[in-house]
């Protein structure tokens, strides 16, 4: 049976993080069977010289290998914290160096994370153009948590947790109809 690689990428810039725990969250919710690989990068795993670098060729091997498995993925689960009424800058860097077709038609869960509500669609106005760009295909259901709905690092609204199954539900669909097409990587960690 040939594998479906899942890859959950998430924007926060801190452990313990919000982000993350609404990322495990979908991927629990998804109940995926033994066919999908899941791996998870955040902005932590990019280190510090991610913001540095200006070209791609300028990549730490830490940043280089999230790139690189973004782009040889079969789908992505992205949750990001919101900072300053959209994405963390460094995410989207992040994502400046990925290949514009290589997530073309390829599923993407969309959450954020959010203070409070004033930015609860950020998902669509910020997450849903930027895979747009990328002519990935993008959920239906976009996931917004505000911090108020965790609660020791948990997320304990009813009414989001439902929302989370919505999502999780559109992600095993897209596998199931996608199957495994993963492409290999040619990238090899530098000494
Ligand atoms: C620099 C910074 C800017 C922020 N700006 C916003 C904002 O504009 N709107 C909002 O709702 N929350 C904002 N927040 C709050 C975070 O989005 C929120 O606490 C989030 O759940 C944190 O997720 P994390 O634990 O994954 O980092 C901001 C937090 C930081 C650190």
């Amino acid at each position: 049976m040939s594998t479906f690689r899942l890859v959950v990428v998430t924007g926060n810039t801190h452990r313990p993080s919000k982000s993350q725990a609404l990322a495990a969250a979908i991927v629990e919710a998804a109940q995926l069977g033994p066919a999908v690989s899941t791996e998870i990068y955040d902005i932590v795993d990019a280190g510090p010289g991610l913001g540095g670098s200006l070209r791609r060729d300028d990549l730490p091997w830490e940043a280089a290998r999230i790139v690189d498995a973004i782009e040889h993925a079969d789908g992505l689960v992205v949750a990001v914290p919101i900072y300053k009424a959209s994405y963390p800058g460094l995410f989207k860097h992040l994502f400046d160096f990925v290949d514009p077709s290589a997530l073309e038609r390829k599923p993407v869960a969309l959450a954020a994370t959010g203070g409070g509500f004033r930015h609860a669609l950020a998902v669509e106005h910020q997450l849903r153009p930027l895979f747009g760009f990328f002519s990935a295909h993008s959920l239906p259901t976009g996931v917004f948590v505000s911090d108020a709905n965790y609660r020791d690092g948990k997320i304990v609204d009813e009414d989001v947790i439902k929302r989370i199954g919505a999502l999780a539900g559109e992600l095993t669909d897209a596998i199931e109809r996608r199957g495994a097409v993963s492409t290999v990587s040619t990238l090899t960690p530098s000494a």
